[in-house]
């Protein structure tokens, strides 16, 4: 394994911007967006973007390069090359824990899409409204929550299957190849939704509104957000997942980059392309086409939650019967789309995991398919299963929001400050097709770690409210009220009534799901940081200490 390449340059960039590109880029963006008022999330999007994402981008490229030269194709055996310290590795354990967990309720969502082609494409959606579909579909309407949803698991079981058939393939004869097919797909699918939607008239039956307003909604950039920490910290937390940055997937399909092969233009390419896919054509299906049918005003109530997932599959759905006979084509082109974005991505999160399998503890490809198959289905089971109890909300929160700003935290610090800024700049730019402006020298020696900094104690300590109510209220004396999607807030249980285990009537409670699944989290990672620890003893046996 430690012997493969990318067959092209082309299939490089296309399966890293597969890796980027995914469900954030059609759900997550547009929701984020409505939630903060459009325009006004667009611009601490940007600024995002070039301060934190960029930067983020060539140090994940050339940390991974590096990695790479030294047979590392996972997050531990790269960061231990980038310093003396025998922590370093340890830090690298996010690499692989994020990369599972997140898969794990990831490939959940995956297997939505493609259970909804199916249903779209056979016409389900005729006889059965989505609005009724979606719930009983998830087990949200079975008496107990604890009942296992049979159809979504059946689903669940045969994306998770079709990830670790293309994974078992290899790099080019299967993620480059699912990139070639899957993301030219999603952008004819995603162009042929958004011409329609956007020419929706007045003459549409159903339509209330121009679909224009939608787009200048989300497009129109408007400077009030850039005095909002709170859209601030969504905008940075929409940056990292849709670039999959502070994951460990970018540095693995680095890892596979000859060390003289430029990095510098290939990570701006596939980042471009991110943006473009997500601002350009995620910012032209979902709102447009709701505002177009619910008007402006219902868009927001609709998004409520930041994740899209309401949107796109309870009420887009329901939207596209007014179109007829191209209803079910285009539920299949938007699910289809979704399904593509989809597994472009968790691909690159099964990567790490099998490359870390096979280069540091020697199991053999197909095995180490397999086991990753295997950690995803007993992880994604409990997503399947305790949905309705909040699993996969904590999964997302902990692990696909939490975790990815801790990890670039301390990769982007032992980057600049511990391999040293005058070797990362030599590895950035070592093959380069681009000038990469010396701006970003500083940058990422100050600004992006400083940057990612401030977002994470904001994520910590997010007050309910504005924040400068919030800390008038502290400098008043009345204290400081954290936000139940704070971190803190989520650890304390703020905004439960009454926080139990057990309810009156004697039923187990989300609380319970919730600290169940944040204690199987923490064995998780303690799992992935027993197995480095292993790995590397292991390998000192051999005499191969590294
Ligand atoms: N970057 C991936 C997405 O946006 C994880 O969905």
């Amino acid at each position: 394994m430690t012997a493969q390449r990318w067959g092209t340059r082309v299939g490089l960039v296309l399966a890293m911007a597969g890796n980027a590109v995914g469900l954030g880029n059609f759900l997550r963006f547009p929701a984020q967006a409505a939630q903060h008022g459009g325009g006004a999330f667009l611009l601490p999007y940007l600024v995002s973007f070039l301060l934190m994402g960029i930067p983020l981008l060539w140090v994940e490229w050339a940390i991974g390069r590096h990695g790479g030269q030294y047979g590392h194709h996972s997050a531990p055996g790269m960061l231990d090359r980038m310093g003396r310290g025998r922590w370093l590795k340890y830090v690298g354990v996010f690499g692989l824990f994020t990369n599972l967990t997140v898969a794990a309720y990831y490939c959940y969502i995956e297997s939505w899409s493609l259970a909804y082609v199916w249903h779209s494409a056979v016409g389900t959606f005729h006889d059965v409204a989505p609005t009724a579909f979606f719930p009983s579909y998830l087990g949200l309407e079975e008496a107990s929550i604890y009942a296992v949803p049979g159809e979504a698991l059946f689903w669940f079981l045969l994306t998770l299957g079709l990830n670790v058939w293309i994974l078992s393939r290899g790099l080019s004869r299967g993620i480059e190849a699912a990139a070639k097919i899957g993301l030219p797909l999603l952008i004819v699918f995603g162009v042929v939704l958004a011409v329609r939607g956007l020419t929706l008239g007045p003459n549409d039956p159903g339509v209330v509104q121009s679909p224009l307003a939608g787009l200048n909604f989300v497009w129109e950039p408007k400077p009030a957000g850039l005095l909002d920490p709170t859209t601030w910290l969504a905008a940075a937390g929409q940056v990292f997942f849709t670039l999959s940055v502070g994951m460990g997937s970018v540095h693995c399909y680095a890892a596979y980059v000859r060390r003289d092969q430029d990095i510098a233009l290939n990570a701006a390419a596939a980042g471009w392309m991110n943006e473009f896919v997500e601002v350009v054509l995620g910012g032209s299906i979902l709102i447009p086409i709701a505002t177009a049918y619910l008007g402006l005003a219902a868009v927001g109530a609709a998004t409520a939650g930041g994740s899209g997932l309401g949107l796109g599959f309870l009420t887009l759905p329901t939207l596209f019967h007014h179109w007829g006979w191209f209803a079910p084509v285009a539920g299949a082109m938007w699910f289809g789309l979704l399904f593509f974005a989809g597994i472009t991505s968790s691909l690159a999160m099964g990567q790490p995991i099998v490359a870390f399998l096979e280069d540091e503890l020697g199991v053999r490809h197909r095995r180490a398919t397999l086991l990753f198959g295997l950690a995803t289905l007993l992880l994604g089971f409990v997503c399947v299963w305790l949905y309705p109890g909040g699993s996969f909300d904590e999964f997302d929160f902990w692990s696909g929001t939490f975790a990815l700003v801790l990890f670039a935290l301390g990769e982007v610090v032992i980057f600049a400050w511990v391999f040293g800024m005058d070797r990362g700049w030599e590895e950035i730019t070592r093959g380069a097709d681009l000038r990469v402006p010396r701006f970003f020298r500083f940058a990422i020696r100050y600004v992006t770690p400083l940057f990612i900094l401030v977002v994470f104690v904001g994520a910590l300590f997010k007050p309910v409210g504005r924040w400068g109510d919030a800390l008038q209220r502290l400098a008043t004396g009345d204290g400081w009220r954290f936000a139940p999607d704070s971190v803190i807030g989520k650890v304390l249980h703020v905004g439960d009534a009454r926080y139990a285990w057990v309810d009156e009537a004697g039923r187990f409670t989300h609380a319970l799901v919730q600290d169940a699944t944040r204690t199987l989290l923490v064995a998780v990672f303690a799992g992935c940081a027993f197995l480095v620890w292993w790995a590397w003893r292991r390998k000192a046996r051999h005499g191969s200490a590294r």
